[in-house]
């Protein structure tokens, strides 16, 4: 008679030693981001702190937005629509996505404009803290609130 083999148990949580050699970012980063509440974790019987499989997606996803030039209170804005009490479905997923994309849209548009203002700043020279749009676009429209307003305004974002 054949001896069974057996496949060890796939356990459902990860330590946080486990997720950042997975995600190959450090504990101290992985702390980090949940006191942000960018990630959650729980606590098993023995008080040691556990992630959900899924955060390793969301790691991958604060990654790359952050090398997109996303700030963590933006990303944790848009992860803010998942929901907390399953892992996200193909079609929460796909709503991120949407959102996500309509800010790198909007972030193109302003680049786009930065970069068309900038050939004509160095032929300019001022560096007019009133009137130059790269020099501090934000405070000639500071009341207006945060951001390039004038960019804004010419963008019509
Ligand atoms: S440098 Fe003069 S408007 Fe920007």
């Amino acid at each position: 008679m054949a001896a069974k083999t057996t496949t060890p148990a796939l356990t459902t949580t990860l330590s946080v030693g486990e997720v950042a050699a997975r995600s190959g970012i450090s504990v101290p980063t992985l702390h980090f981001y949940e006191s942000k509440g960018l990630i959650k974790s729980h606590r098993n019987n023995g008080n040691q702190r556990r992630y959900d499989r899924s955060v390793l997606r969301l790691i991958s996803i604060i990654k790359i937005s952050q090398h997109l030039g996303m700030s963590l209170e933006q990303i944790k804005d848009h992860l803010s629509s998942l929901p907390q009490d399953h892992t996200p479905t193909a079609t929460e997923w796909k709503r991120l996505t949407k959102k996500w994309n309509d800010d790198l849209e909007e972030r193109i548009k302003l680049l786009q404009l930065l970069q068309s203002q900038l050939a004509s700043c160095i032929g300019c020279g001022c560096m007019s803290l009133k009137e130059c749009p790269l020099r501090n676009p934000e405070d000639r429209y500071g009341k207006k609130g945060t951001g390039a307003q004038r960019l804004r305004e010419q963008c019509r974002i």
